[in-house]
């Protein structure tokens, strides 16, 4: 299903940043266990350079959101992607994970890594839809028993 929330983007001075940031953290608690959960450091993360984020809202409240960074001119990554429980299937993942792509693209990177715990079935199959490839398990990432695989998509040289 394709998804009919706009997506908007989160610019450093906008006016609504405080509540964005606020509710993107309540999401961020309810979603991720703590070890996974950027809650406590999202605003710092958000005001770091070279990092962006973009959000979806219904009837004025965050539903879903996607960050992602360009730590050098080499690559690029997704580093946090998520849908609120009830409005997930709806395409709003999907939406974000293809405007971040897009959005990484502008960078002319030429690959995007990130890192997804295994056992989230619906992202990895989102992931692997859009032609992001596993890369290598890295034991023990996210907890010491929780694992993740480092996973890219690599774009050809225009
Ligand atoms: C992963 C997540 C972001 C997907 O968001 P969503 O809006 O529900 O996904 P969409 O409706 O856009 O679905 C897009 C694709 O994702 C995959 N997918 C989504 N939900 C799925 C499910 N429950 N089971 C299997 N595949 C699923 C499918 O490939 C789907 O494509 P299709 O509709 O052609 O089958 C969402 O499930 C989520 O927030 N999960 C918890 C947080 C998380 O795991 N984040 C990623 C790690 S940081």
């Amino acid at each position: 299903m394709s998804s009919s929330g706009v997506i908007a983007e989160l610019h450093r001075n906008s006016s609504n940043w405080g509540k964005v940031v606020d509710e993107i953290v309540k999401l961020e608690r309810k979603i991720f266990p703590k070890h996974e959960s950027l809650a406590r450091s999202f605003d710092d993360e958000m005001r770091k350079k070279n990092s962006g984020l973009l959000y979806v809202e219904v009837d004025g409240e965050v539903v879903a959101y996607v960050m992602y960074s360009w730590p050098s001119s080499l690559y690029a990554s997704i580093t946090k992607l998520a849908v609120k429980e009830n409005c997930r299937r709806l395409g709003h993942g999907e939406a974000l994970l293809k405007a971040a792509i897009q959005k990484c693209r502008t960078r002319n990177v030429h690959r995007i890594t990130l890192h997804v715990d295994p056992l989230r079935t619906p992202a990895m199959n989102l992931y692997k839809k859009y032609g992001f490839q596993v890369d290598n398990l890295i034991e023990g990432y996210y907890s010491s028993d929780r694992n993740a695989y480092r996973m890219f998509l690599d774009f050809d040289a225009d």
